[in-house]
């Protein structure tokens, strides 16, 4: 075989790959955003039925509409994280500045699962009292997104139940926030991937929705954008996971808290 024709069947096999990467990739997204449009539609005539009977009340009522937040939630996170990765391939990817109390915005994405995780308990540390009234410089939509799947992540990889744990701190004009849980850990051989697209380190053994591994991935993005970084610790199976943001601290809180707040 002669080298022009070796190369156009090594472009061919790299088509081919890149196909099937695809092909998998719908078919894992299409089951992804199925499972929950599948769990409302059962809720939902499961309540019918009860309302067709005068059945439909007290904890029948809080349950449907549980499901129903939950699950939109869910899908919400995946049509985000879609959206967001494709704005970011097209170079369409924005983030908007502005100045916000970031102990608010932690506030109000722990209060999202607060009462509706049963095995879970969120405890909020901040390294000194003033941190409640620490301003940062960032978008507060994609902080929130940022909060949202990391909290998200702790609670679906922490099984076993436990505390999570979101601690605030200071470092020269950058402002930590770091969010713990008691689960499954994550082996180091796994952790250096884990900011990429796609990448999942935990293929099975998990109940519940799989997620496409992308959210860490735009995680990565919205927090470079905004001007800080993202990181990770575990000591592997079983020993929790640890991951940290950093967002600069607007102006006058830079003076404020310099040298101030370390944990
Ligand atoms: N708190 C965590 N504990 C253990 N593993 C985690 C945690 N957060 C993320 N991971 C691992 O990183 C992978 C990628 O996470 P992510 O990008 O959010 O995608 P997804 O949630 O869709 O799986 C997860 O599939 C999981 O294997
Ligand atoms: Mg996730």
């Amino acid at each position: 075989m002669g080298k022009g024709e070796q190369s156009s069947l090594t472009a061919e096999r790299e088509v081919k790959r890149l196909q099937k990467v695809r092909d998998d990739f719908f078919s894992i997204a299409a089951h992804e955003i199925r499972t929950p449009i599948t769990v409302i539609k059962a809720q939902a005539q499961l309540a019918e039925r009860f309302h067709a009977q005068g059945r439909l009340q007290g904890e029948l009522v809080e349950k449907t509409l549980r499901v129903f937040v939950q699950e939109s939630d869910r899908l919400a996170r995946l049509c985000n994280d879609l959206l967001d990765t494709a704005r970011i391939d097209s170079g369409c990817f924005e983030v908007y500045l502005s100045e916000f109390q970031v102990a608010s915005a932690i506030e109000e994405a722990v209060a999202r699962y607060r009462g509706r995780v049963e095995r879970h308990q969120f405890v909020f540390e901040a390294a000194r009292p003033e941190a409640g009234a620490l301003v940062v410089r960032a978008d507060r939509e994609r902080t929130m997104h940022v909060l949202d799947n990391l909290l998200n992540n702790a609670i679906r990889f922490s099984p076993g139940g436990g505390e999570i744990t979101v601690s605030l701190s200071v470092r020269r004009s950058k402002c930590s926030i770091t969010v713990r849980d008691r689960g499954l850990g994550i082996p180091g051989d796994r952790l250096k991937g884990i900011f990429k697209r796609y990448y999942q380190a935990h293929q099975s053994g998990l109940k519940g929705p799989c997620g496409l591994g992308l959210g860490l991935y735009v995680c990565r993005e919205s927090v470079r954008r905004m001007g800080g970084n993202i990181r990770v610790k575990s000591e592997g199976d079983g020993q929790g996971s640890e991951f940290t943001f950093t967002l600069p601290l607007a102006a006058r809180a830079t003076e404020t808290f310099t040298g101030g707040i370390t944990s």
